[in-house]
């Protein structure tokens, strides 16, 4: 059993895809950690993980990168009983959202790393063992001078080819324009990838994707969005 944490894992390293965000952990998150971490948590520094010792079964396994406040990932675990979901975030209230939400539900499919998703899958996941990897609306880096912080370049997109199994399937969502056409353009230069739809299409969202918080926001405000979804060959 582990202790419960309140600060994200990660290796030093010159750019990041975040930035950790001020502030104090409420007497309620540190309540949500102190009871549920225990069951949900899993640290970077425990190495390589056995998903199917740990969840006590062999099922396909999701990842998701930057869950956020975690309730369309809770979702998707809820309505896919029979997969195991491998959630991946850095910002400690959206990681304490969604392990008390989690806890209260009685959900068992939903592990969480608390840490920075590189890490993550260089350490703790085991090659050509995921079935279908997330990531939505990663932190778009609008500016020119910060584009090199996007999480999506060709070095993420091969870490994440290598822990995809056999036909695995790399789905990502953006609502905004120039970073789905980096990322296009990424996905389609990876020789390991087929775009599900044909070449540089993007596709509708699939209904296994709920509509997230960050796009909800993006909607109000009038962005459109992209999914992307790429098979391992
Ligand atoms: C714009 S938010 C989107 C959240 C959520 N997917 C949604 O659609 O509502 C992007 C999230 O990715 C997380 N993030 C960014 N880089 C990360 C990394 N390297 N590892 C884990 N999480 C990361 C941020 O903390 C942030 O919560």
């Amino acid at each position: 059993m582990q202790e419960p944490i309140y600060k994200p894992e990660y290796k030093d390293k010159s750019i990041r895809s975040f930035v950790i965000r001020a502030g104090r952990i409420t007497d309620g998150q540190r309540r949500a950690f102190e009871q549920w971490w225990p069951k949900y948590g899993l640290s970077l520094y425990s190495g390589a993980q056995d998903f199917d010792q740990l969840f006590g079964r062999k099922a396909p396994k999701v990842m998701e990168v930057g869950f956020g406040m975690g309730d369309s990932l809770l979702e998707m675990a809820k309505a896919e009983p029979e997969k195991d979901f491998i959630g991946i975030e850095v910002h400690p209230p959206g990681v304490g959202r969604l392990i008390n939400n989690a806890g209260l539900e009685g959900v068992e499919n939903l592990r969480v790393y608390m840490a920075d998703a590189n890490d993550v899958l260089e350490d703790c996941i085991a090659d050509a063992s995921l079935d279908r990897f997330q990531l939505y609306f990663p932190d778009p880096w609008h500016k020119k001078k910060h584009n090199k912080r996007r999480i999506v370049n060709s070095g993420f997109i091969q870490k994440v080819s290598d822990k995809l199994c056999h036909a695995g399937i790399c789905h990502m969502a953006t609502d905004w324009e120039p970073y789905a056409e980096h990322m296009m353009e990424t996905m389609s230069a990876a020789e390991q990838f087929e775009n599900t739809q044909g070449d540089y299409l993007f596709s509708e969202r699939p209904d296994f994707r709920p509509v997230t918080k960050f796009e909800r926001r993006g909607d109000r405000l009038g962005h459109g969005v992209w999914d992307l979804l790429f098979r391992k060959r």
